[in-house]
């Protein structure tokens, strides 16, 4: 997508031949940093910090963190070594363990001194096909957006979302605001309603950013507006992202997703989750068991950080000293909540019948 005009992927390699470079998504919405990864090291802090976050880039990071430490050592330990780095840094994104078993399984086969190389190559594979993947979801989203808005008589057409599952969450196009750009862009008149998303308020910051940058009409809202929006008919659709999607179809996205879903299901909204391939995890069936929700450090919670009158940035306490507090960074919205999955391949229902027929392959394999 676009920044002051120039075409940006949130992550590419970098001219010296061996680094990548990423947009540094811990200073958006009030800088625009383009940070350098050099060493496996720098992927895996990039990951842990959320400088790069959202489960597609995450990914595509990871592939490109395997290749920044085979250039540095492509001994068989290393690699393993490298593999168990990238995946500790964070549990509940599944492309993350998807890609490093892509990039390991064919690594493991090739020769010690080819796989710099090869996992280079690997890496760049990945990034374009998650391009692909997100731009076909826009592709069907777009058709599902059009067949809602043609019941409405031309009116805007309000579409609710939570946390940032846009272009900065993926490679480029992003999974639940790719059918929004496409929308906009075919002229329907969208206007969307963008949670805030506590405690790392991305949707302020990014979904925000992103949807500016691009023109779209939109409003940041706290996290708890979604309801009543809902109940007073401003609320036409809802689409979200999510980090793994169970083989039922039970969705896994940032806290409050949840919520959302039922005040959806309450009011009669249509709720949609927009997803590539990847974000499937065939081996689990039940995601309130199965998906591991990462809990991340209490501070996010309760400290906010922005920008000052001063224009520095700064960090501010929002709660008495001494009080504890807890950080779910996820949750997951049962299968029956979630009206169908947009995917690169069309949309479905959310369940394992609906997922097994547009990924026929995936789910045999799976058994
Ligand atoms: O913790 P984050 O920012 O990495 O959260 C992940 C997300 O971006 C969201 O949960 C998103 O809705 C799904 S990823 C496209």
């Amino acid at each position: 997508m676009n920044v002051n005009g120039r075409p940006y992927r949130t992550i590419w390699a970098a001219d010296d031949g061996v680094s990548v470079e990423i947009i540094d998504q811990t200073r958006l919405p009030h800088e625009f940093h383009v940070h350098r990864l050099t060493t496996l090291e720098d992927a895996c802090e990039a990951i842990a910090r959320m400088r790069v976050r959202g489960a597609p880039l995450i990914g595509a990071t990871a592939a490109w963190g395997m290749a920044l430490a085979m250039a540095a050592d492509s001994r068989p330990e290393h690699l393993q070594r490298a593999r168990a780095a990238l995946q500790a840094t964070r549990p509940t994104a599944v492309n993350l363990a998807w890609a490093l078993e892509r990039v390991s399984a064919v690594l493991i086969e090739t020769d010690t001194g080819d796989r710099y190389a090869t996992a280079r190559r690997l890496a760049m594979e990945l990034c374009d096909e998650d391009v692909e993947i997100n731009r076909r979801i826009g592709e069907h989203g777009l058709q599902l957006i059009e067949g809602f808005w043609n019941r409405g008589n031309g009116k805007v057409f309000h579409i609710l979302t939570h946390c940032n599952a846009g272009w900065l969450a993926t490679v480029d196009w992003g999974t639940a605001l790719a059918p929004i750009y496409r929308a906009h862009d075919a002229g329907i008149p969208v206007h969307v309603w963008v949670d805030e998303t506590r405690p790392r308020n991305q949707g302020a910051a990014l979904t925000a950013w992103e949807l500016a940058a691009h023109g779209v009409p939109h409003d940041v809202i706290v996290d708890n507006a979604g309801g009543h929006l809902m109940q007073h008919g401003q609320v036409d659709l809802c689409i979200v992202g999510t980090d793994r999607t169970a083989a039922s179809g039970d969705v896994c996205n940032k806290i409050g997703t949840y919520l959302k879903a039922l005040a959806a299901s309450d009011n009669g909204v249509p709720f949609y989750v927009a997803l590539p391939g990847p974000t499937i995890d065939w081996s689990i069936e039940d995601g309130l068991t199965g998906i591991p929700i990462e809990e991340r450090d209490a501070d996010e919670v309760t400290e906010v950080s922005g920008r000052l009158p001063s224009g520095d940035h700064g960090v501010v306490r929002i709660i008495p000293e001494g009080v504890s507090a807890r950080n779910f960074a996820f949750d997951v919205t049962p299968s029956r909540l979630v009206t169908g999955l947009i995917t690169e391949r069309g949309v479905c229902a959310a369940s394992r019948e609906g997922l097994s027929t547009l990924y026929p392959e995936r789910s045999r394999a799976a058994f």
